[in-house]
């Protein structure tokens, strides 16, 4: 572990990896289920010193780390990726990797393309939608599913609350039950009114973990940027615990204006020869063939 780690210890402590039967159990128990998305090495570190549960490689590291104009741009390889770099950091928490935009269009390819994260260091796959056959074909390739309902990003869904009439509810309690009969094995809720995210966790036996759907969800899951303040646009549904878009300009210039004044290095950043090799080579160099 890097010397810089050397943080106190958080909410978690040394435990035994977790799977899908210790997140059940969990929600069993009533303790509530701590997700965040994770991009990278460090971060997945520190997430899993803080006690994190389920680390997400989501396609949102497309927005948010990529530079891509929407989800919809992230591909396998993508994930792929982050998931390895996330992998590294992660021994104790439950590694969730989110299947992109058109790696699910029919049971075969899903399985394929959710076997890659999981030789990538995955131990499970997220999908949006109500897909319960493709759900099923993983499930019975011996593939963990997280689903996820609501918002969608990958379908480019307005962001509106979804489910707030009694119609669309029903829709989607009925999609939820679906997907947990299939074999999904953890929910995501995004952006559904309290009273159906309640009434969705209340009937099914998996956990479900709510982004924006109320306190009643058997978890939590937020974009790792949001919390840290690194997107620039407040959430409703999210709690920024830090301002990094304060604090990063800030140590920023700082850096520049100490390049600038040369204030940086100081003599503590850097090292000298010894005298007789500095003396040494200044008469190399001073000499005439030097
Ligand atoms: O990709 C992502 O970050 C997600 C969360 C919003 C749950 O799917």
């Amino acid at each position: 572990m890097p010397e810089w780690l050397n943080l106190p210890l958080g909410l978690g402590g040394a435990s035994l990896p977790k799977d899908m039967a210790t997140l059940r159990e969990m929600k069993e128990r009533g303790e509530p289920i701590a997700m965040l998305t994770c991009y990278d090495y460090p971060t997945a570190l520190l997430e899993e010193r803080a006690g994190v549960d389920v680390m997400l490689v989501g396609d949102s590291v497309g927005t948010n780390v990529l530079g891509y104009a929407s989800e919809i741009e992230v591909t396998l390889a993508d994930i792929r990726h982050h998931v390895r770099a996330v992998r590294r950091g992660v021994s104790e928490g439950y590694l969730l990797a989110d299947l992109p935009y058109r790696t699910y269009e029919d049971e075969t390819s899903a399985v394929a393309n959710a076997q890659e994260l999981l030789l990538s260091g995955a131990d499970g796959v997220k999908l949006e939608g109500v897909r319960p056959r493709i759900v099923q074909a993983l499930s019975r390739a011996g593939i963990d599913v997280c689903a996820h309902i609501g918002l969608s990003m990958q379908a480019q869904d307005q962001v509106r609350v979804k489910g707030k009439t009694f119609d669309e509810a029903r829709t989607i309690y009925e999609g939820a039950v679906a997907l947990e009969q299939a074999g999904a094995k953890m929910m995501v809720l995004e952006l559904l009114p309290d009273e159906l995210a309640q009434a969705i966790t209340r009937r099914l036996g998996i956990p479900t973990i709510g982004i924006g759907a109320g306190p009643h969800t058997d978890g939590q899951v937020l974009v790792v940027q949001d919390m840290l303040g690194v997107t620039a646009r407040a959430m409703r549904h999210a709690r920024t615990y830090l301002n990094l878009q304060e604090l990063l300009p800030t140590a920023f210039s700082a850096y520049v204006a100490d390049v600038r004044r040369r204030s940086f290095p100081a003599d503590q950043n850097y090292s000298h020869m010894r005298e007789d090799d500095a003396l040494a080579m200044r008469g190399w160099l001073d000499a005439p063939n030097g």
